[in-house]
């Protein structure tokens, strides 16, 4: 009984996310699945093979986002017509408590599907972040005057790899290709960042367990694990998948810190940068002081004309709610807050 509680508490807890986070739709429908639960309802044996979980672990395997994803690849795969016709659409508004029934049948008519995907763990991309990190190239070109070898760590599909060629609204400045077909506007508060025009000369990435976006099902089950009621963010992540398809974008299966000690080393005429978003929390802490080892070696061979940047994207270690745009420059080695960001992307308070 208490590991229901624990289910409920979750599942609350994330209606909660849903709402912070912009997701109204899912916020009420994920109170419903609550409530279903609470109820001994139609939910309820989808969750059976996290029976007995902790609340801990729940979090951990994103059980509540697993739900979710299920029931909006149903929908964009249109295996599911009648649970199409109650989630949102442009221009129709979303309506989570009429949509509820036709939910709760969806659970019961598509149960071994939902199950099939809940079994998968989850995996996301989250294009806006690139308005986060961009100011944090910005800065190393600014500071260096070199062009740029980017290597990003977890990058899941590899979209953010493209950050040079998207387009961007930061308050009141604008950078990037105007032509892009991918635009990020964010709310930017602060004084303005440097704006210097950057080459990257080349991009590379890693990740435990890539997105592969020439596979149909991979590419969707990514598109799934957006919010149905976020439009902008749909339509974003689609032209940024196929931009990254278009440039040939990919990413290495590896592990994050074998692969950085093996091709992240400085180079003469160029800045060298490592960059993660919303990664670290996800390495163990051997993990971490092994990838912290490999960075701060290659910092440490840093010279004038081979500069070496990390930049990150992650929780702030003292609030974990809180993220933060970190960097550390080397020669030197000095650490600097560049900003708060949104965990989205929705805004960015620039300390610079
Ligand atoms: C929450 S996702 C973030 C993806 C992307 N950076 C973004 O901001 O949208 C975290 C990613 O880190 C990857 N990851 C976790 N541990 C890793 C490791 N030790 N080495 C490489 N990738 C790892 C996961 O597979 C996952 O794709």
């Amino acid at each position: 009984m208490s590991q229901t509680v624990d289910l409920i508490r979750t599942l609350k807890l994330q209606s909660r996310v849903f709402h912070d986070f912009g997701s109204p739709f899912y916020g009420g429908l994920m109170a419903h699945i609550a409530a279903d639960v609470e109820a001994d309802g139609a939910a309820v044996p989808l969750f059976a093979p996290w029976a007995g979980a902790d609340m801990r672990r729940l979090v951990a395997d994103a059980v509540p986002l697993r739900i979710m994803g299920a029931l909006h690849a149903r929908v964009l795969t249109g295996e599911d017509r009648a649970l199409a016709a109650v989630f949102p659409e442009p221009g129709r508004p979303a309506d989570p408590d009429a949509a509820w029934p036709a939910v709760r049948e969806a659970f019961v008519r598509g149960r071994e599907a939902i199950v099939e995907f809940m079994a998968h763990e989850p995996q996301t991309n989250e294009v806006r972040r690139s308005a986060c990190l961009l100011p944090g190239f910005l800065t190393v070109a600014q500071a260096t005057g070199l062009p740029l070898r980017c290597f990003e760590l977890g990058a899941s599909a590899g979209l953010n790899q493209n950050w040079d060629r998207f387009s961007y609204r930061l308050g009141e400045a604008v950078w990037g290709d105007p032509a892009s077909p991918v635009f990020i506007d964010t709310d930017w508060q602060g004084g303005r960042p440097p704006l210097p025009e950057v080459t990257v000369l080349s991009r590379a990435a890693c990740d435990r367990r890539p997105v592969d976006l020439n596979d149909d099902a991979e590419r969707l089950r990514l598109i799934a694990y957006l919010w149905p009621d976020q439009f902008e963010r749909l339509d974003r992540a689609r032209a940024a998948i196929a931009l990254a398809q278009a440039r040939g974008t990919t990413v290495e299966t590896a592990d994050a810190a074998a692969w950085t000690a093996r091709v992240a080393a400085p180079a003469r005429g160029a800045a060298t940068v490592v960059y993660h978003s919303v990664f670290w929390q996800y390495v163990p802490p051997e993990g971490q002081a092994a990838l912290r080892a490999a960075i701060e070696g290659h910092g440490a061979s840093a010279t004038a004309d081979a500069p070496f940047a990390w930049l990150s994207m992650e929780p702030d270690p003292a609030d974990f709610a809180r993220l933060q745009l970190r960097l550390t420059m080397w020669p030197g080695g000095e650490e600097r807050v560049l900003a708060d960001v949104h965990a989205h992307g929705q805004w960015v308070k620039w300390r610079g």
